[in-house]
């Protein structure tokens, strides 16, 4: 089969497709034919460098893929050849096939295309873990989501939106804040033009939000502490801005009896992952199929432009999902 392979680290440059052998199914694992590959930060990183897959996953790029079941192991009888199905990975997507457990995978609703299909898993299921399963996410609760603008920040803000709650979202343009509150955010905030904190506080009368998304991480350490509620949870998503805050008031942390969890999808023991991608399928299906959400597709590129479709995200050019379509 083709894959997107790099044999250096490096820019987007040193991405080409090349022959590798086919991955083999085992007894638990379904082999996919893959027709279109979601692109994520992590890919960026991990062709940096930056980010080595967790032991036994691909080497190959690509936490998330939509295709056709090939083959099903000897022991899989929840799907088979023929289905077509959506997928999280922990590696391996750029790829014309690959092999995965078959808890990681979902059956695609009939109205959506393989790639817009693509764009679900990683996105997704992030957003879903950390507000609902752990966040325990109510009609009640404001919800700050930073970059809202990006693959995760667009799959928040609809969850916040049907559970009925309020999501409150910071993005660099205004061109992605409009686009942010049609997807249903109250308040739309650019960092560019002053510190988030206030406005997070006005809009929930003094409050502050119960759940913090936060991909940036060092610089916005204070504000969030400052405009989260108190017994909030602020969740360490990303750390796009730098990972090491120089001003730490524990103090505050103390009397706002904060939670400040870190989180990490891809490197989970695959049980856990297995049960958050079910519980995610049986909330989030019957509403992808209704169409009361839907994945926001930025832009599809054929594979063989996978070093432009880093660059767009490189450049923080997307609103919503960069996809891959695999020939
Ligand atoms: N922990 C996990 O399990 C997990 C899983 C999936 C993703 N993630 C993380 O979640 C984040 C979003 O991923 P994604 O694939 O959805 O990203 P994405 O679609 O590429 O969007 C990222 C957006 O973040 C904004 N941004 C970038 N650098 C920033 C900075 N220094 N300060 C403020 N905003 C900045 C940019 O939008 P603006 O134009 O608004 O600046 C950019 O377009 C990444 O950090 C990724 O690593 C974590």
């Amino acid at each position: 089969m083709r894959a997107v392979c790099f044999s250096e680290p490096g820019g987007p440059e040193v991405l080409k497709l090349e022959e590798v052998p086919d991955p083999m199914p085992q007894p638990d694992e379904i082999l996919v034919d893959v027709r279109a590959a979601g692109v994520n930060r992590a890919d960026l990183l991990q062709r940096r460098g930056g980010y080595p897959p967790p032991a036994g996953a691909s080497p190959l790029l690509g936490l998330e893929i939509a295709g056709v079941v090939a083959a099903v192991g000897e022991r899989v009888e929840t799907l088979q050849v023929g289905d077509r199905v959506m997928a999280l990975l922990p590696g391996g997507g750029y790829a014309q096939k690959v092999t995965l457990p078959v808890g990681l995978a979902l059956p695609i609703p009939s109205n959506l295309s393989f790639e817009e299909a693509a764009a679900i898993p990683e996105a997704w299921i992030t957003a879903f873990s950390n507000l609902v399963l752990l966040g325990n996410l109510t009609a009640q609760m404001d919800v700050l989501i930073h970059a809202g603008g990006s693959g995760v920040g667009t799959a928040a803000i609809q969850i916040v939106r049907e559970f009925g709650a309020r999501a409150h979202v910071t993005a660099g343009s205004s061109a992605k804040l409009d686009a942010c509150q049609q997807l249903g955010a109250r308040t739309c905030i650019n960092y560019h033009e002053g510190p988030f904190a206030p406005k997070v506080l006005e809009a929930t009368g003094g409050k502050g939000a119960e759940i913090i998304l936060d991909f940036v991480g060092a610089p916005y350490w204070e504000q969030n502490v400052s405009c989260a509620a108190t017994d909030g949870k602020i969740f360490l998503i990303g750390t796009m801005g730098g990972a090491v805050a120089e001003q730490v008031n524990l103090g505050l942390l103390l009397n706002k009896r904060l939670s400040i969890i870190g989180t990490s999808l891809r490197s989970r023991p695959l049980a856990i992952k297995v049960d958050f991608v079910q519980a995610f399928g049986q909330w989030a299906l019957p509403r992808f199929a209704s169409g009361a959400l839907h994945p926001v597709l930025d832009q599809i590129f054929d594979w063989e432009k996978v070093a432009d479709a880093h660059r767009r995200m490189e450049n923080n050019q997307n609103f919503g999902k960069i996809v891959l379509r695999i020939s």
